[in-house]
């Protein structure tokens, strides 16, 4: 499973940049929202030059004609732009139009296998299963993107399952363990990931023991 970062925060990108282990990058229009003084399409041209690896970037028109004009615009930015539509009959035009134009798209806001049959069947390279937020409402976001998994693998289906809205190390893991494609994880779930208190305390045991020792350079 690749990891992607969800965030618009160009110091947290850059941050989880230098571990060597992102694959991509998701906005959405929240996250671009919470960075104040920004104009979306710098901050997605910036992105772009700091991952090299599928950016999404989402349209907010609600007609297909209209998000159609607005996904060609954003891909005109950089060929790794991924056009971010939701799960709306509208959306589903504007995919299989940008998908025969050659644009890469990610259905957002996938709540049930049925609306990710209908994205798949749209030709969309990306489904994105929001896992925290079917968690929240006392559904099993996990088992959406094992049903998902389990689909694509079936049938051979192109299309990548995107876990997203992740909210906590555990999450990360079970989308692995379920058959996601991707991971779309949260600054602050990156770092979780990385901590455990035993290898803190083998570090701190192992400098210890390890003073005094006599080295080739003094
Ligand atoms: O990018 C979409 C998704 O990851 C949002 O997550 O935490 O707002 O449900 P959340």
């Amino acid at each position: 499973m690749k990891l992607f970062i969800d965030t618009a925060n160009i110091e947290e990108i850059k941050d989880v940049e230098r571990w060597g282990v992102l694959s991509g990058v998701t906005t959405n229009p929240s996250l671009i929202a919470k960075e104040k003084d920004v104009v979306f399409e710098e901050v997605i041209r910036e992105i772009t030059s700091i991952v090299d690896g599928a950016i999404s970037a989402e349209v907010t028109g609600e007609t297909a004609e209209e998000m159609i004009a607005e996904g060609r615009a954003l891909h005109s930015i950089h060929e790794n732009v991924v056009i971010k539509v939701p799960m709306t009959k509208e959306g589903l035009i504007a995919i299989r139009e940008l998908e025969g134009e050659g644009i890469a798209t990610n259905c957002t806001l996938i709540f049930s296998v049925n609306q990710a049959i209908l994205a798949i069947q749209s030709g969309a390279s990306y489904v994105s299963p929001f896992i925290g937020r079917l968690d929240d409402i006392g559904s099993d976001g996990i088992e959406l993107v094992r049903e998902l998994a389990s689909i694509i693998e079936h049938y051979g289906y192109d299309t990548k399952i995107i876990a997203a809205s992740i909210r906590h190390p555990l999450h990360v893991q079970q989308a692995a363990l379920a058959g996601a494609h991707i991971a779309t994880v949260p600054y602050k779930v990156f770092q979780q990931m990385l901590a455990h208190p035993l290898t803190d305390r083998g570090i701190e045991q192992f400098n210890k023991d390890f003073e005094g020792t006599k080295r080739i350079n003094g």
